[in-house]
């Protein structure tokens, strides 16, 4: 949920700002701005819309050389997606500037007091009241010297809510500051220049070193000069790390959509995953700081993430409980966090998270600990408030996810918890050596029937054309594809906003069956698994009732084929517990190209975010 950039060193082009603050696009894309030190005084310029449209503004400044800056990208909390709206913003005599990722909860108390002390705002955000709190302290007439830094720091104590923040000022016009508290804020250290972004992604092309900056924390940079202070005041050694992503994991690479790439990269992640986390000598977790003791006693589970993190959770509960012989509770983190849940001390939390920094899993996760639960989190983000926040991490391994719809993240949650609970099953000795073996030998398989599925993407694509005019979809499963279904069709309507909702088909006679007519497609996982008789019956019905089918099906499956209108092969594992590792390809695929046909911003859909910082 919006995206900051900053810089300050050797004076330099517009181009280079707008070409890291690109690629934090997918926090958000309602509006954009850049407000720079020049001449003196605070250059600002803003626009609604994408950062496009912000860079043919700057194209009329072509000559211009800039020393130091900050940019947004904006997802609208407080007021409308428009100019007035998007960040920067300034205090009343426009020195200072600032742009901001977050919430400010009191934002409405402490505008009512700034306007009573005479300060006019102009926009509806919650964030203009910062940039006039940082003005009421730096023009305190009693301090007379009153730096930037500590202006800022007087005025953060006084906000609630999460928040990371950029800070210029004409009055200090060499100082870059940074504030980090509940949303995440990353230090670039460059030669002579220093930069600071909310995700790696925009720093990839400028540096190789970079400061994770912890929460309730300052960073004070002057070109390549960085000091960290915490909200005490106090100076603080922070720790710099090597970037270890690479820029063109986080490029197209001539591809039409990340979303495209971030699907065709699923067997390289899950290889990448098996090697690191099952080498040779076996199970390797690196940051699973948990004894074994504790891990072989637990008898219950329970998993928090939302949306397809969720979906990935919710695959996960019954492999957990088959293999584990564990209790599994799960609950979207928006539920989880308010739920009377019985955890105790020493209860286990699986947090399962791409970004690391959604708001409602990171509530949950702390009011875990306040009962004394240990967390697990499942995060592709290094250095994110869940890994900071949690007891044992298990990375996801799936490299930049840019597209706003989760893909390999989602398959490489499932994985990496499929090899979990083979680790548990064997600590806690419910599987034997041999069925872990025979499992382990099928995941390592997985990359080769996605890479099938990947070669006739072209099949999918044809089937897509053809279903994209239907209006409506559901998506039915049973078992461990129930999820499956729930995840098909959260694709479909994020990206391509036809209504679609997953069912389990057993519910279907209690209520939504009222649903099927000829107008409505039903897409049924109808693999060859212990519930495919069960299936082909709820595929009955819905045929009985002129609903057109799309059914993904093993090989030979005459029975299936010829209740469907169309049919898509899934490659047959031996071990069907596995098969939602194959399916999401293919019901990503299907989105994906039904979203192409009908001409929607695949990578960039309406209304989302990749990371949901607020509530
Ligand atoms: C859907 C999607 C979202 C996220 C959800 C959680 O494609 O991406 O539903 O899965 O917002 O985000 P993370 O995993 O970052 O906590």
């Amino acid at each position: 949920m919006c995206g900051i950039f900053g810089y300050t060193g050797e004076k330099t082009s517009p181009s280079l700002f707008i070409s890291g603050l690109s690629r934090l696009e997918y926090r958000g894309y309602d509006s954009c701005g850049l407000a720079a030190i020049l001449n003196g005084k605070v250059f600002l310029k803003k626009r609604s819309g994408k950062i496009h449209q912000l860079k043919k503004d700057l194209r009329k400044n072509r000559n211009i050389k800039i020393p130091i800056c900050i940019l947004h990208t904006r997802w609208a909390t407080h007021g409308s997606p428009n100019k007035v709206n998007a960040h920067p913003h300034t205090d009343c005599k426009k020195e200072i500037a600032i742009v901001h990722n977050g919430i400010i909860e009191n934002y409405l108390q402490l505008k009512n007091e700034l306007i009573k002390k005479g300060h006019k705002f102009i926009s509806q955000t919650d964030t203009e009241v910062i940039a006039h709190l940082i003005e009421n302290f730096y023009n305190d007439s009693s301090k007379t010297e009153i730096t930037l830094e500590k202006a800022v720091l007087k005025a953060v104590k006084k906000l609630k809510g999460s928040f990371s923040l950029g800070v210029i000022s004409k009055k200090d016009p060499e100082k870059l500051i940074a504030v980090r508290k509940g949303s995440p804020l990353i230090i670039g250290i460059g030669k002579n220049r220093s930069f600071l972004a909310s995700d790696i992604p925009a720093l990839l092309a400028f540096v190789s070193k970079v400061i994770y900056l912890g929460d309730e924390e300052i960073a004070i940079l002057v070109k390549e000069k960085i000091k960290v202070i915490n909200f005490k005041g106090e100076e603080i050694r922070p720790e710099i790390e090597d970037v270890k992503i690479k820029l063109e994991e986080a490029d197209k690479r001539g591809l039409e959509h990340f979303m495209l790439k971030e699907i065709f990269e699923q067997p390289k992640v899950i290889r990448k995953i098996f090697s690191s986390y099952h080498p040779a000598e076996g199970f390797n977790f690196p940051e699973l700081r948990f004894s074994k003791d504790y891990l072989k006693e637990l008898d219950k589970i329970y998993i928090t993430a939302c949306g397809t993190a969720y979906h990935a959770g919710y695959v996960a509960k019954y492999f957990l409980e088959k293999y584990c012989g564990l209790d599994v509770e799960i609950d979207v983190s928006s539920e989880f966090r308010y739920r009377r849940l019985n955890l105790k001390k020493d209860s286990l939390v699986i947090a399962i998270s791409q970004s690391g920094e959604t708001a409602d899993t990171l509530a949950s996760v702390r009011e875990a600990k306040t009962k004394g639960a240990k967390i697990l989190s499942l995060c592709n983000v290094m250095g994110s408030s869940l890994v900071k926040e949690s007891d044992s991490v298990i990375f996801t391994l799936a490299g930049p996810e840019i597209s706003v719809a989760s893909t390999k993240t989602y398959t490489a949650q499932v994985f990496c918890l499929y090899l979990f609970s083979l680790f548990l099953g064997k600590l806690k000795k419910s599987l034997s050596e041999e069925t872990i073996g025979r499992i382990l030998k099928e995941l390592e398989k997985i990359p080769f029937y996605q890479e099938e599925i990947l070669k006739e993407s072209w099949k999918v694509r044809k089937i897509a054309n053809r279903f994209s005019r239907f209006g409506s979809f559901l998506f039915l499963g049973r078992g461990i594809n129930y999820p499956s279904a729930l995840e098909g069709a959260l694709k479909l309507k994020e990206i391509s906003y036809i209504p679609a909702e997953g069912y389990p088909a057993g519910e279907m006679k209690h209520g939504p069956i009222a649903l099927i007519d000829e107008y409505r497609a039903i897409v049924c996982i109808a693999l060859k698994d212990e519930l495919h008789e069960k299936m082909i019956s709820n595929m009955q019905e819905a045929k009985a009732r002129k609903g057109k089918i799309l059914a993904l099906i093993n090989d030979n499956d005459d029975q299936a084929s010829s209740l469907s209108h169309n049919v898509i092969y899934i490659p047959q594992v031996l071990n069907q517990d596995l098969s939602p590792l194959l399916v999401a390809v293919c019901l990503q695929l299907f989105a994906y190209f039904v979203a192409k046909k009908r001409k929607c911003e695949i990578d960039q859909p309406r209304n989302l975010a990749k990371s949901v910082t607020v509530e």
